[in-house]
């Protein structure tokens, strides 16, 4: 591992409101972060606490109200959409907390067209989608619709389509959210394949057990980071920083 990896992603001052039906929610209240390169980052906090917000602003959904963005050292801010989207394509991978794929488009389809968008040939976006979808344990549903399959097969399905061009960041909402602990095993087990290769991780889970395989936990409360611990690699450690995670579940 590089002793001083540059920061892939970095955030500075935050802030974003939503102005809804019932008057403003300040989702984001100031938040900074810094991930280095091949970082696993877990980020835990109350329901409302405004982590998926913060996902929508590190990935260019949202705009932030004020505050600042940079990936791999370049600063986003007079990004357009049509730029976000491109860099979406190519170096972040998202998982939403409520899934969002295609409705008429089948699994295997869903999973191919961010490969098939990025110029892969058929057959390798068939190649990839196939061996996620079976190390996700999710074979043999590639032609359903995703109003056919559980909320846990949409769940990996989704997470299946954000690792299909292997980005170098990967942003996940609650990616275990609906899964069974074999289904959460499943999914732990690719993450942490994923991030042996070096790629980023930052992903929002109530889920302690796959907080505590995170290098680093975020605690995120009332719009901003209340606490930001480094873990331990040993597994002792790991159980310790589980207990951390109990202040605010
Ligand atoms: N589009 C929106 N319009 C209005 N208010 C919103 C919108 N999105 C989020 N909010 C509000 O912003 C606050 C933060 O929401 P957010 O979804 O970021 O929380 P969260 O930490 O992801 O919660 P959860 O753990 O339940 O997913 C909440 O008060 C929510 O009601
Ligand atoms: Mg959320």
């Amino acid at each position: 591992m590089n002793d001083n990896p540059a920061p892939v992603l970095r955030a500075q001052g935050l802030v974003k409101t939503h102005y809804g039906e019932s008057g403003p929610a300040h989702a984001v209240r100031g938040a900074d972060l810094y991930v280095r390169q091949g970082e696993f980052v877990a980020i835990t906090g109350p329901s409302g606490a405004g982590k998926s917000t913060l996902l929508h602003l590190l990935s260019g959904l949202q705009q932030p109200d004020t505050g600042s963005i940079w990936l791999d050292g370049e600063r986003t801010d007079a990004w357009r959409e049509s730029r976000w989207a491109v860099e979406r394509r190519k170096r972040i991978g998202i998982v939403f907390q409520f899934f969002n794929l295609v409705s008429n488009l089948s699994v295997a389809d869903n999973v191919e067209l961010p490969a098939l968008l990025a110029g892969a040939s058929p057959k390798r976006a068939r190649a990839e989608r196939e061996e996620l979808l079976a190390e996700l344990g999710i074979t043999g549903k590639e032609r359903s619709l995703p109003a056919e399959l559980s909320g846990g097969e949409q769940q990996r399905v989704a997470l299946a389509r954000a690792l299909v061009n292997h980005p170098p960041l990967l942003l996940a909402d609650e990616p275990t959210g609906s899964l069974d602990s074999r289904g959460t095993r499943e999914v732990m087990r690719l993450l942490s394949r994923f991030h042996q290769r070096g790629q980023t991780i930052v992903l929002v889970t109530h889920d302690a057990r796959l907080a505590s395989a995170a290098d680093r936990v975020i605690s995120f409360f009332d719009g901003r980071i209340a606490d930001d611990a480094t873990l331990e690699s040993t597994p002792s450690h790991r159980q310790g920083a589980s207990g951390v995670l109990r202040l605010h579940d």
